[in-house]
């Protein structure tokens, strides 16, 4: 039975693949919680966070079940994981789905907005990053038709580790260019844009998907960042569509 391994992004734990999880059944599931994320220990130390160490966390994962090849699909910081996984351990990716992600690293202002984050997540808690993130996350259709949605993403933001929001912060601001990758990918590729994501937009992520030998893409509409809590439905329907077809 094919592998699925998703990776969820920041600052996010598996809840974020809840629905994915249930209508892909037919395939052998992993959503783990990365360090410092829901429930799962930290790195010991703040700056052993980084996509490389996520990346061989997960691979740590894949050996503890004996899987030797999965399905990666990753969302935003769990796309840079991808990366890293693809770049890295390419022999144990059977195929990709970057959602809602890009490979382009951050420019000298994003990593100071990163450092800026960090300080008030320790300053102000978990609460005040959902705050200011969640306006940025959310397509204007489901703010406007689903404030279950929007509650359920901040309450997921609310309750993560201060340290963990702090460590993945440090990851993202260190992650390497992606972008040379792209060419080189030789395993079969989904790439899920939302139509509204303010963060990974539709047009950056279509282009990425041309520059990956033979990747497909999907537009979801009425999505933001977080397509799979946002419209479960097609992007499952999606991401079960191009399993099925491996
Ligand atoms: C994520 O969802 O993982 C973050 O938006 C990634 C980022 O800020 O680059």
């Amino acid at each position: 039975m094919t592998a699925v391994l998703f990776i969820h992004g920041f600052p996010f734990d598996h809840f974020l693949w809840r629905h994915q999880r249930a209508a892909l059944s037919r395939w052998r599931c992993f959503a783990p919680d990365l360090p410092g994320a829901g429930t799962s220990r930290g790195f010991d130390s703040p700056d052993a966070y980084s996509v490389a160490s996520y990346a061989t966390y997960l691979v740590g994962i894949l050996d503890q079940s004996k899987i030797r090849e999965a399905v990666i699909c990753g969302l935003s910081m769990g796309g840079y994981i991808a990366f890293e996984l693809l770049r890295r351990f390419p022999q144990r990716v059977r195929a990709a789905i970057l959602c809602n992600t890009k490979a382009a690293a951050d420019t000298p202002e994003a990593k100071r907005g990163r450092d800026a984050l960090a300080a008030k997540a320790q300053q102000e808690g978990a609460r005040a990053v959902a705050a200011e993130l969640v306006p940025k996350l959310i397509a204007r259709a489901t703010r406007e038709r689903q404030p279950e949605v929007v509650k359920e993403v901040t309450e997921m933001i609310a309750r993560q580790p201060v340290p963990g929001i702090a460590g993945a912060l440090r990851a993202l601001r260190e992650r390497p260019d992606a972008t040379p990758l792209l060419a080189t990918i030789r395993v079969p590729v989904l790439v899920v844009a939302g139509d509204d994501d303010q963060i990974a937009p539709a047009a950056g992520m279509q282009e990425m998907a041309r520059a990956i030998p033979g990747a497909r893409f999907a537009l979801v509409p009425d999505a933001g960042h977080v397509a799979p809590l946002e419209q479960p439905i097609t992007v499952s329907a999606a991401l079960a569509d191009f399993l099925a077809n491996l």
